[in-house]
């Protein structure tokens, strides 16, 4: 592996920023989505739960259904190239079959499985304290996706594409209206965020940032 300089990676993170108006005529290329999107998929995840999906979201008629309830779009929706919206895992106790699915993968034994499973029912029961809710459960899954959010908006910057993470929207019309599209099923997954990707319509000036 060929590393880079602490300059080359602190231009990186420099270069991203919150990007609110995009270039209509510049895509991102089918190869370096792919790239994005792996980046996603290669993301570290609590215990390794991966308790995600990614939806990319081309279809207009779709982003047009969403963008009056996602404020927090500030630009015409079709000017980003891509929009990405994270989902979040419904349910994942240690008990679930999403659980038992994620470990069977691991080519555990049965009785690895049940001591793993023990140590999971601690730290959800007692250590995290997320088995309280179907609420806590959902943001412990959220968290995660963060990581797969950050990671994409750092490789994106890496190949000078731009990004903007985008809470600002109301989560029950966007849910509602994606799993109404046959998006996904809403008793198994939910929206945690979407982030855009595309090239910045416009130099992105000042960082606004706590002295170190
Ligand atoms: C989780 C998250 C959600 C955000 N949601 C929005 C959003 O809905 N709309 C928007 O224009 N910016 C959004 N932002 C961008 C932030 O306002 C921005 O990252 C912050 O002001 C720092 O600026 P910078 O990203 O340019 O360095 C969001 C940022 C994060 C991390």
């Amino acid at each position: 592996m060929s590393n880079i300089t602490r300059e080359q990676l602190l231009e990186i993170f420099n270069f991203r920023a919150a990007c609110r108006y995009y270039d209509p005529s510049k895509k991102v290329s089918r190869e370096d989505m792919d790239c994005i999107l792996e980046l996603a998929r290669l993301s570290p995840s609590s215990v390794g739960s991966e308790p995600w999906k990614f939806i990319v979201l081309q279809n207009q008629a779709i982003r047009e259904k969403i963008h009056p309830v996602a404020w927090g779009i500030k630009h015409p929706i079709a000017e980003a190239s891509h929009i990405v919206v994270l989902l979040a895992k419904k349910g994942a106790r240690y008990d679930s079959e999403f659980f038992r699915e994620s470990l069977a993968k691991r080519g555990l034994t049965p009785e690895q499985m049940d001591a793993t499973l023990a140590r999971y029912k601690s730290f959800q029961m007692n250590d995290m304290k997320i088995l309280e809710s179907e609420r806590t459960l959902f943001d412990w899954c959220s968290k995660q996706t963060y990581i797969a959010l950050g990671n994409m908006m750092t490789g994106a910057a890496a190949l000078g594409i731009d990004s903007c993470p985008i809470e600002g929207f109301d989560y029950d019309e966007v849910n509602r209206i994606l799993a109404e599209e046959g998006l996904f099923d809403p008793k198994e997954y939910g929206v945690s965020c979407m982030v855009t990707f595309g090239y910045r319509a416009k130099p992105i000036t000042k960082k606004y940032r706590k002295p170190a």
